[in-house]
C-alpha cells in the first residue's frame, strides 16, 4: 500500500520515534473523544471498584486518532502492565501461546491491527478470551494429545482501522467496543498547543488554529505538520511559530487553505474533467495516479467530510463546493507567485 504520505493518518517515517514524546499519558491529557473517554472511565472505575480486570475492549476508527494512545492510557488508569503486539506479528499460534501464558492477573494484551490476525491464531483467542484457557497439542503425530492450560484473567484490547473486516466470533467476544471519530479543529488546536509545550516550541494559538483547520481531523497529521513547521521556524532562527510561519510551512508542505494536498486537488480535478458525470474508482485511480485503496482510505474520507466530493451508486461526483474549489484553483493558477492568494 502507498499510504506513505504526510497527509495520511497512517504511521510512517519518523512518527515511530517522534510520537512517544507527545503521546498523552492519562485521560487528563487526552483531548476530545468525550463520549469514548467517559465510557472507558466508567468501565474502568467499575472494574477497579470490584477489584476485577477490565472487560475485553475493541477500539476502532481511522488511523492516527488515538487508539494506541488509549490502550496505554487504559493500562495507566488500571494500574496494570501492558504487553503490545499486532495482528501481522502473531504469525503462528505458538507466538500467541507464549504471550498469553506469561500474562499476569489484570494485565492488558494489546493487539494492534487485530483485523489482520491469522485465522488459526484467532481461533486460539476465542477460548482465551472467553474461558481464560487454551488447549495446545503436544507431540503432533499418532501420539498427539491436547493439554489445556489455564490463563490469568487478562484484558484483551484490540485496535482496528477496519472494523468491518473483523470476524463475527471475534467481535462478539469484546464486551466493550468504542469507535473514535475525526477531531474538530478546536480540539486539534488544543492537541497542537499541548504537543508544542512537550516539544519545547512556542506556538501561538492563532497559528495552532490555522494548522488545526488543515490537519484532516487527525492528531497524527497535526503533530506531523507541527514538527515540519518547527523545522521551518528553526531553519530561519525564529523562536516562535506565529500565523505567517504556519501558513508558510503549510504552503511548503503543499497544503492549501482547505487543508487539501496535491493529491486531493488532483482527485477533484480528475472528477471535474468528466464534466459533471460520475466517475468510477478504477478510472479515478488511473487518472490521479494513486492506488484505489489509498484513494478510498486516505483522500476520499476527507474530501467527503469537507463537502467537496460525493459517492453515489454510479461513482464519484463533485458537489457544488467541490466544483467551486477547482474553479478557484484554475482562476488562482496565473497568480501562482503570490503567496497571499492561497489563504
Ligand atoms: N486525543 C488525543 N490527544 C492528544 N494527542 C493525541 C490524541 N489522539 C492521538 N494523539 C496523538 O496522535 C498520535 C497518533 O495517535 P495513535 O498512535 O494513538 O493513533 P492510532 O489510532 O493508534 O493510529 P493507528 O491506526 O495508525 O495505529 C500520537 O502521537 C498521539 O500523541
Ligand atoms: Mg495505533
Amino acid at each position: 500500500m502507498t499510504e506513505e504520505s504526510i497527509y495520511s493518518g497512517y504511521p510512517q517515517g519518523d512518527d515511530r520515534f517522534a510520537e512517544p514524546s507527545v503521546r498523552p499519558a492519562n485521560f487528563g491529557d487526552f483531548v476530545g473523544q468525550e463520549a469514548v473517554v467517559k465510557n472507558l472511565n466508567t468501565w474502568i472505575t467499575g472494574a477497579l471498584n470490584r477489584s476485577e480486570s477490565l472487560d475485553h475492549a475493541l477500539l476502532s476508527g481511522p488511523p492516527g486518532l488515538g487508539k494506541t494512545t488509549l490502550a496505554y492510557i487504559l493500562s495507566h488508569e488500571m494500574g496494570c502492565e501492558i504487553r503490545a503486539t499486532s495482528g501481522p506479528t502473531l504469525a503462528k499460534p505458538k507466538d500467541l501461546v507464549g504471550i498469553l501464558t506469561n500474562l499476569q492477573h489484570g494485565d492488558i494484551l494489546f493487539i494492534d491491527e487485530i483485523h489482520r490476525l491469522d485465522s488459526r491464531v484467532e481461533e486460539y483467542l476465542y477460548t482465551a478470551m472467553e474461558d481464560y484457557e487454551i488447549s495446545i497439542i503436544i507431540d503432533p503425530g499418532p501420539h498427539s494429545r491436547s493439554v489445556t492450560l489455564p490463563l490469568k484473567r487478562f484484558t484483551l484490547v484490540g485496535a482496528t482501522t477496519r472494523e468491518g473486516l473483523l470476524t463475527a466470533p471475534l467481535r462478539s467476544r469484546f464486551q466493550i467496543t468504542e469507535r473514535l471519530d475525526y477531531y474538530p479543529p478546536a480540539e486539534l488546536e488544543q492537541i497542537l498547543l499541548n504537543s508544542a509545550k512537550k516539544m519545547n516550541v512556542k506556538l501561538k494559538p492563532d497559528a495552532a488554529r490555522i494548522m488545526a483547520e488543515c490537519a484532516r481531523g487527525t492528531p497524527r497529521v497535526a503533530n506531523r505538520y507541527l514538527r515540519r513547521i518547527r523545522d521551518v521556524a528553526h531553519s530561519q532562527n525564529e523562536a516562535i511559530i506565529g500565523k505567517n510561519m504556519a501558513r508558510k510551512g503549510l504552503k511548503m508542505l503543499g497544503v492549501d487553505h482547505n487543508g487539501l494536498c496535491e493529491m486531493d486537488r488532483r482527485i477533484l480535478k480528475a472528477i471535474g474533467e468528466k464534466g459533471g458525470n460520475a466517475i468510477g474508482l478504477k478510472t479515478l485511480a488511473v487518472i490521479a495516479g494513486e492506488q484505489e485503496e489509498t484513494i478510498e482510505e486516505v483522500y476520499e474520507p476527507y474530501l467527503i467530510r469537507k463537502g467537496l466530493l460525493e459517492k453515489t451508486p454510479r461513482g464519484r461526483t463533485l458537489t457544488e463546493r467541490g466544483r467551486e474549489h477547482i474553479g478557484m484553483e484554475i482562476i488562482a493558477r496565473p497568480d501562482k507567485k503570490s503567496d497571499s492568494s492561497l489563504f
